[in-house]
């Protein structure tokens, strides 16, 4: 095992939860940068790090380059990154836009590094397992599928997530989670219908204060999705996932325990795949870090986040037109 140096850029709230799980992966020294001092500092401080003074000498410090700033931003930082050879980690979603995903493509094709996206989503166990379930036949041909993701108003909704140019509102900021399990999982989308309700809007007379979408998914192989996102649940994170086919079905709901359940004409079985060694940040981290290590591509890479970026832009142009958007193999 090598020494590994980590590159944190933002301070926020993903950028926390990164630093915390980096600090437990073996080997890895973290250094921070945000445009924020005080939370640079603050961050450092809480986790041991070194702070960098601006982003082009963290990225001149680190052989890890872990992005974590608003989405809009990700491109600006991830081609500097990508541009002086470093292994670039990037939060989910890849971009704000597909022009935005596509420079840094040609970025890391140019310098040969790696770039990884964070859909941590398939490090969920529940997740995970329920997607090798359907790939093993647990519910036979998957023909209709649910997914649900949501909770209140983020903490910064005043600020960039609140606003759409920005965040790409719920479609984009939480369901393209979602987006990226369909694809992981079931395969392609060939279009996506979607209705929303967002910050601004008249409902009934009142304008409207949160994100809510629900988008309706063809897939290729013939399968139906739906994808709802909201940020309009104040009693907190909920996320639900739900799979049936011609043998019986599977689910699974953050809020219940033991969590995925599966019922086929054999009989309903429960199970409870989350366990010690399982937290997705730190398996999502150290995947990446092996990957880095031994110079392989990223396990999830820069085609996962085009395509599951794609799915989210065209539900945020259906929500718009209110039109069937077609999505292009
Ligand atoms: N995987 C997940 O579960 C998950 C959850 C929440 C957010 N996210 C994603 O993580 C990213 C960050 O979200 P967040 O919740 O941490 O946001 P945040 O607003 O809490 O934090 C962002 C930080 O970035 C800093 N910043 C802004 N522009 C910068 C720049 N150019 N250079 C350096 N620092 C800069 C800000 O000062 C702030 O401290 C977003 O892309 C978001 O979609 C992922």
């Amino acid at each position: 095992m090598c020494h590994m140096r980590v590159g944190v850029v933002g301070a926020g709230g993903m950028g926390a939860v990164h630093c915390r799980h980096w600090s437990a992966v073996p080997g890895v020294s973290l250094v921070v940068f945000d445009v924020d001092r005080e939370k640079r500092d603050a961050l450092a401080r809480a986790n041991g790090a070194c702070v960098a003074a601006d982003l082009e000498a963290l990225v001149d410090d680190a052989d890890i380059v872990d992005v974590c700033v608003p989405t809009d931003h990700h491109v600006k930082v991830a081609c500097l990154a990508l541009s002086k050879g470093k292994a670039t980690l990037v939060e989910k979603p890849l971009a704000r836009t597909l022009e935005d995903a596509e420079k840094m493509a040609a970025a890391a094709k140019a310098s040969g590094a790696q770039l990884g996206v964070g859909h941590v989503v398939r490090y969920f166990p529940e997740y995970e397992s329920i997607k090798n379930a359907v790939a093993n036949g647990a519910v036979g041909t998957p023909a209709a599928v649910r997914l649900r993701r949501g909770g209140g108003l983020p903490r910064n909704f005043d600020g960039w997530f609140g606003d759409q140019e920005k965040s790409g509102g719920v479609l984009l900021d939480l369901a393209v989670h979602d987006f990226d399990w369909i694809l992981w999982a079931l395969g392609p989308v060939t279009s996506v219908y979607a209705r929303s309700v967002s910050l601004g809007q008249t409902v009934e007379g009142a304008e409207f204060r949160g994100d809510y979408a629900l988008a309706t998914l063809q897939l290729a192989s013939g399968a139906v999705a739906h994808v709802e996102a909201t940020w309009m649940d104040p009693a907190g994170g909920r996320t639900t996932v739900e799979v049936a086919g011609s043998a019986g079905l599977i689910e699974y709901d953050s809020r219940t325990y033991p969590t995925v359940r599966t019922a086929t004409s054999d009989g309903t079985r429960l199970e409870a795949p989350n366990g010690p060694g399982m937290d997705p940040y730190l398996r999502q981290l150290q995947a990446f870090h092996d990957a880095v290590e031994v110079g392989q591509p990223a396990p999830v890479g820069i085609d996962d986040g085009i395509a599951a970026l794609r799915v989210a832009l065209a539900a945020i142009e259906s929500a718009k037109s209110n039109k069937t958007v077609s999505i292009s193999a």
